[in-house]
C-alpha cells in the first residue's frame, strides 16, 4: 500500500471506542462492574446418614450430602470467603407426609444442619428455606385441598416452620412458597418469638419455571409433584408483577429480596434494583446451572468462563448477589485470581 492510499484507509474519528479496550489494564481501569466472592450464596443439597455423598445426575459436581459432608465442605467454602449457604433437604420419602409434618419437627434434617453448621463454623450465615414441598407427599409448596393450594392454612404451617428453623440457628428465613402475605405473618412469628434479629430474604419474584427440573431431581419431587406450581408462582410472561410482588414483601418486612430463575429474568432484576434499592438476589437455578454444565461437558463451550461470565452478568444487571451451586468454584478462581 502507498502512503496515499494508507492515510485514505484512515477514518478521522474523535471517539473510538476500542483504544480503552487496547490492553488488560486498560480493560480493568475502565471496568463498570465486578464480581466479588461476597457475591455468592452456595446452595446445598442434604440427606441423611454419615460420611455420605451422592452425586445429583442431572447437576454433574453437585451432590446431595450428609451433615457431617456438608460441614466439611462449608468450612472450606467459609475460608474461601463465601458469605453464606442455603439449605434444601432430601426428605427420606417415608417421612413425607399430606401436610408436611415433618417441617416442623425441631430434629429435622434442616434444622439439625443448621446446629451442627453454627457450631462448626459461626462466621458463615445460614439461609433456610421455607416452603413445604421438601416434605409433602405430594411435592406442593403449600398444603393441598381438594386440587387447590390452600393459602392462609398453609401460612400458617410456613410461620412455624420459620419458627422451627430460627431456633436452630437459622439467620436469614427464605420462604420460597410463594403464598400470599407469608413475609408479614413470618415477620410478626419471628418477633413474637424474640427473634427480631433474624433476617429474611423473600423469593419475591419466583415464576413457575421449567429451569427448575433438577432441582426437583436434588430433592426428590420430581416424580412425586401432582401437576405444577402455576397457581402460586408467577407466570413468566409478566414483569410489572414482579414490581407488585416485591413492594409488597418489602411493605411485610423482607429484608432482602429475589428473582427466580436469574438468567432468563435479568430484565426483572435490573427493574427491581431500580425501582427499590433494595438488596436483591438472583437465585441461578439448577436448570441454569445444568445447562452450562452439560454444554461443557460435551466441549461446546468454555465452561468456566461461561461461569464467570454469567456470574458477572447478574451483578451487571444490578443483583447485589447470587445464588448459585458454582459458589465454592468461582469463589476459588476469584481467590486465584485476586
Ligand atoms: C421450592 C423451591 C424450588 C427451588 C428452590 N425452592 C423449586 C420449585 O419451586 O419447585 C428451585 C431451585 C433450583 O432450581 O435451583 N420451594
Amino acid at each position: 500500500m502507498t502512503d496515499r492510499e494508507n492515510s485514505s484507509t484512515r477514518l478521522s474519528l474523535v471517539q473510538r471506542p476500542r483504544r480503552n479496550r487496547k490492553s488488560d489494564w486498560s480493560r480493568r481501569l475502565v471496568r463498570e462492574t465486578t464480581l466479588d466472592v461476597s457475591d455468592l450464596i452456595w446452595p446445598i443439597f442434604l440427606i441423611e446418614g454419615e460420611g455420605r455423598s451422592e452425586p445429583v445426575a442431572s447437576m454433574p459436581g453437585v451432590f446431595r450430602q450428609s451433615i457431617d459432608v456438608a460441614v466439611a465442605a462449608i468450612t472450606e467454602a467459609a475460608a474461601l470467603g463465601v458469605p453464606a449457604v442455603a439449605l434444601f433437604p432430601n426428605t427420606d420419602p417415608r417421612l413425607r407426609d399430606e401436610k408436611a409434618s415433618i417441617a416442623l419437627d425441631p430434629e429435622n434434617l434442616v434444622c439439625r444442619a443448621c446446629r451442627a453448621i453454627k457450631e462448626a463454623e459461626p462466621e458463615i450465615g445460614v439461609i433456610t428455606d421455607v416452603a413445604l414441598d421438601p416434605y409433602t407427599s405430594h411435592g406442593h409448596d403449600g398444603l393441598l385441598v381438594g386440587d387447590e393450594i390452600v393459602n392462609d392454612e398453609t401460612v400458617a404451617v410456613l410461620t412455624r416452620q420459620a419458627v422451627t428453623q430460627a431456633r436452630a440457628g437459622s439467620d436469614i428465613i427464605a420462604p420460597s412458597d410463594m403464598m400470599d402475605g407469608r413475609v408479614g405473618a413470618i415477620r410478626t412469628a419471628l418477633d413474637a418469638e424474640g427473634f427480631q434479629n433474624v433476617q429474611i430474604m423473600s423469593y419475591a419474584a419466583k415464576y413457575a419455571s421449567a429451569f427448575y427440573g433438577p432441582f426437583r431431581d436434588a430433592i426428590g419431587t420430581n416424580k412425586t409433584l401432582r401437576g405444577d406450581k402455576r397457581a402460586y408462582q408467577m407466570d413468566p410472561a409478566n414483569s410489572d408483577e414482579a414490581l407488585r410482588e416485591v413492594s409488597l414483601d418489602l411493605e411485610q418486612g423482607a429484608d432482602m429480596v429475589m428473582v427466580k430463575p436469574g438468567m432468563p429474568y435479568l430484565d426483572i432484576v435490573r427493574r427491581v434494583a431500580e425501582t427499590f434499592h433494595a438488596p436483591t438476589f438472583a437465585y441461578q437455578v439448577s436448570g441454569e446451572y445444568a445447562m452450562i454444565m452439560a454444554a461443557a461437558q460435551n466441549g461446546w463451550l468454555d465452561g468456566e468462563r461461561a461461569m464467570m461470565e454469567s456470574l458477572l452478568a447478574f451483578k451487571r444487571a444490578g443483583a447485589s448477589g447470587v445464588l448459585t451451586y458454582f459458589a465454592p468454584r468461582a469463589a476459588r478462581i476469584l481467590q486465584d485470581a485476586g
